[in-house]
């Protein structure tokens, strides 16, 4: 199978996890983009959704379904999105597509979060996929020295503004041994919006697609 094709497999597995008469938080990415789809085939059974990004909000209602602002929603059964790398914990790199610091507040409201990822995602050790830091501007150098501190070498994502208006610095070379810690240690310096380690609220179930069909991985 593809990598395109294992992504379709995971997005389709995803609407089990859909409730129905209720809101559904929608990640971003390839993989989010694909669970759009499927999810637009099963709209006239939920109330509506809650987007991670813009883009995922344009997408949802070209689709004809309903986006609420996270404001509006106190309970939310399941969020579901892709991952940039998971490790046995169901901790997670994400962020590749920079929507990191919407997907994290969208993900803590949740009760569920289901992560969707072909194979090639899962890791024993995260750090090899650069590690997304959303920065503000007037910020960057500072910030780009606290973590050169930290071992890491961090690149600025050139041409690219977040929907929130600010910067990406991809953090390369970290091996993260401790991802809970330095998710913590990142998010203290002052001028850090999010880091993409998503280690303290990991997933709790991750749907990945293997030549075997999906598999359905926990934490414990
Ligand atoms: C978006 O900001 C990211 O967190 C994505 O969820 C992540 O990069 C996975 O994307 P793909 O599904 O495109 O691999």
């Amino acid at each position: 199978m593809t990598q395109d094709e294992l992504k379709q497999a995971v997005a389709n597995a995803a609407l089990d996890y859909v409730v129905a008469d209720r809101i559904v938080g929608v990640g971003t990415g390839s993989t989010a983009r694909l669970f759009i789809e499927a999810l637009s085939g099963i709209k006239d059974s939920i109330k509506g959704a809650v987007a991670s990004s813009e883009d995922t909000k344009h997408r949802l209602e070209k689709h004809g379904i309903r986006v609420y602002d996270l404001n509006e929603v106190t309970d939310l059964p399941v969020y579901i999105d892709g991952a940039d790398e998971i490790n046995s914990l169901m901790h997670m790199i994400k962020g590749g597509g920079g929507a990191l610091t919407r997907e994290k507040i969208v993900s803590a409201v949740a009760e569920k979060f289901v992560c969707i990822v072909d194979g090639s995602k899962f890791v024993e050790v995260l750090g090899r996929f650069p590690l997304p830091v959303e920065v503000i501007p007037m910020a960057q150098s500072q910030v780009t020295r606290e973590l050169i501190c930290l071992g890491g070498r961090p690149v600025l994502r050139q041409g690219f503004i977040t929907d929130n208006g600010n910067l990406i610095l991809d953090v390369h070379d970290l091996q993260i041994h401790d991802p809970v810690e330095l998710e913590s240690q990142l998010n203290h310096i002052a001028g850090v919006v999010t880091n993409g380690l998503f280690a303290r609220r990991p997933a709790d179930v991750c749907l990945m697609g293997t030549d075997k069909g999906v598999v359905t991985l926990t934490a414990d």
